[in-house]
């Protein structure tokens, strides 16, 4: 049964992350605001209107978001996640360096506190709990009430706005995913500095001095993670699981939803499964599993998964519930074997964190012998007046990532057909240029750093370096995707 409440996006609501259950009421975010709606015994759903337990909390940027958690005795921890990347002078583009001070840990990047059983509070800077946290989207306490850890979103483009200092691969190796032991006035490091999983700490990312990884300078003061994960999975939901249903092992730990990476492209993706985190005392001991997964179905890539994990929850009985923000699915999974002895045989370890970013993906899916480029789909595309065969199918490889290092698999999809990140391509239909072969050629050259209908920029040449050639020979394969 689904009974719905509260404001939709057709009345204007963005969604979000945050929702908890405190004292009676229902707590949810609605854009700016985190809102109460007080719950009847015995009913579902509230049926009251919500009433505003804080407002103007910020909006805009890369994570508008406001996911919290509300401890026993009150407190309303929300994340205000960051609005850039790395707090460039120019959002996620190339060699752009970071403004110092990075003005907006102001205001965004931390953890507010407010309280949960005031009303109307307002947003302010005084109010910040802990600082240099990107975008922790999960939430969770353990049952003493003592630890409470969040998620962090890794920052993005390393390779991609940084060509001369990290290699293609390490755009999706780097960095890790972490989990943290939130604490008072802690400062976590963004964006001086992001974690390396190689040498097990965090190093100073290059918009602030960094060198590629080995210098430390600031960052030997901030706090890391008490667990790391493979790069760009996306963290989004977590949960302390204080239950007895499961086995044994799945005590002093948290279940985290992986929504999935997009910036692993051209490499394969990851995440897109519910991983199990022990965590035992101050550090984290025992190696993270991967308790379920297969969400995605066949193709595991924002624009081809069939179901992606979001949110996380233990029920009263210790079932564990997982809910999926593309369809609206919301899966129940308990526990119903034998003795703790069987389970422990089948340990799934979540694969190691350095591990390589493996073969491009696209190229992985072909045949051994290669392809001559003038068979298979470029071959019946249109060429532009003055162009070449040859040219169209250099810029279908330049798309996919398989020659300059090209990005735009990522943002536009491995058919152009757009993602969450960037427009689809292939309708004929253009916001900054005439759709003509040369136009196509100045907005790939140029990047769009104000996109009109998505939050985050399209750098100069997607953020590869590319030859004129190779934008020219890119531009002819869009214009040809789009003669239909
Ligand atoms: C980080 C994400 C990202 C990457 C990488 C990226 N783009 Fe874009 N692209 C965008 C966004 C966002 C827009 C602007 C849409 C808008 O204005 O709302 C855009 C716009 C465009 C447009 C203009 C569409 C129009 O309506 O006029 C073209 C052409 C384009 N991209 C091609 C490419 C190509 C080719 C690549 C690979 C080199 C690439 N993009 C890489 C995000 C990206």
């Amino acid at each position: 049964m689904i009974e719905r409440f509260g404001e939709t996006v057709k009345t204007g609501a963005a969604g979000g992350l945050g929702v908890a259950l405190y004292n009676g009421s229902i707590y949810a975010e609605v854009n700016d605001r985190i809102v109460r709606y007080s719950l009847s015994a015995g009913s579902l759903v509230p049926t009251g209107p919500p009433i505003t337990v804080v407002s103007g909390l910020p909006l805009g940027g890369d994570h508008p978001m406001h996911p919290f958690i509300i401890t026993a005795d009150g407190s309303l921890l929300v994340d205000v996640a960051t609005a850039t990347n790395a707090c460039q002078l120019k959002n996620r583009q190339l060699k752009s360096p970071g403004i110092d001070p990075c003005k907006e840990l102001e205001t965004r990047g931390g953890i507010w506190r407010y309280d949960a059983k005031k009303t109307d509070q307002k947003f302010s800077p005084a109010d910040r709990y802990a600082t240099g946290i990107r975008n922790a989207e999960g939430f969770a306490i353990d049952p003493t009430g003592h630890r409470i850890f969040i998620t962090q979103h890794g920052r993005d483009q390393l390779h991609a706005n940084w060509p001369d200092l990290y290699k293609p691969d390490q755009e999706a190796t780097l960095p890790s995913e972490e989990v943290m032991l939130l604490k008072k006035d802690g400062d976590y490091g963004w964006p001086e500095c992001y974690y390396d999983p190689w040498q097990a700490k965090l190093v100073l990312a290059p918009e602030y001095g960094g060198d590629g990884g080995h210098a430390i300078g600031v960052c030997a003061s901030k706090i890391g993670p008490v667990a790391a994960f493979p790069a760009h999975w996306g963290p989004n939901g977590m949960v302390f699981y204080d239950q007895k249903q499961f086995p044994a092992r799945y005590r002093d730990g948290v279940f985290i939803a992986f929504h999935g990476s997009w910036d692993r492209a051209p490499y394969a993706q990851g995440g897109y499964n519910i991983v199990f985190q022990p965590l035992a005392g101050k550090g984290s001991d025992g190696r993270c599993e991967i308790f379920a997964d297969g969400f995605a179905g066949a193709v595991t890539s924002p624009e081809g998964a069939v179901y992606r994990p979001s949110g996380v929850a233990v029920g009263p009985d210790g079932s564990l519930f997982v809910s999926d923000d593309m369809k609206g699915r919301i899966y129940k999974i308990t526990y119903v074997g034998g003795a703790d002895a069987a389970a422990e045989a089948k340990f799934t370890p979540c694969p190691s964190l350095t591990a390589p970013a493996g073969d491009i993906a696209r190229a992985e899916a072909k045949p051994p012998e290669g392809t001559h480029p003038d068979a298979g789909a470029t071959a019946n595309l249109p060429v532009p007046p003055g162009g070449t065969r040859e040219m169209v199918a250099l810029g279908d490889r330049v798309y996919h990532g398989e020659v300059g290092g090209g990005t735009c698999t990522a943002c536009h999809g491995e058919n152009a057909t757009g993602t969450p990140l960037g427009p689809d391509l292939t309708k004929n239909k253009w916001l900054w240029s005439d759709g003509s072969w040369v136009g196509i050629t100045k907005t790939i050259t140029d990047g769009v750093p104000l996109p009109k209908q998505y939050r985050s920029a399209m750098p100069a040449m997607g953020g590869a370096e590319l030859t004129p050639d190779q934008a020219s020979a890119l531009a002819a394969y869009v214009w040809a995707l789009n003669q239909h």
